[in-house]
């Protein structure tokens, strides 16, 4: 049964992971390329209660893709 990352928006995790091979980096990336992490209602629909970034950058981490974009440039 398919991982399901995004509950607002149920993005799976191998739509992620599809995201990640074609390139994505990081969250806006993910978000551009499928939608996740673009909903408002986490704590009714996630199981967690939260948003599903934490688990986005978990993937990116494990996929050794994760970009991060700090205000400082670094
Ligand atoms: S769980 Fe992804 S935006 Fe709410």
């Amino acid at each position: 049964m398919e991982r399901i990352i995004c509950f607002c928006k149920g993005v799976s995790e191998s739509e992620i992971e599809s995201a990640v091979s074609q390139g994505a980096k990081n969250l806006k990336d993910i978000q551009l390329a499928t939608s996740a992490f673009t909903g408002n209602t986490c704590a009714e629909l996630n199981p967690k209660g939260v948003c599903c970034s934490e688990d986005i950058i978990e993937l990116l981490k494990l996929n050794n893709k994760l970009e991060r974009n700090c205000c400082c440039g670094k």
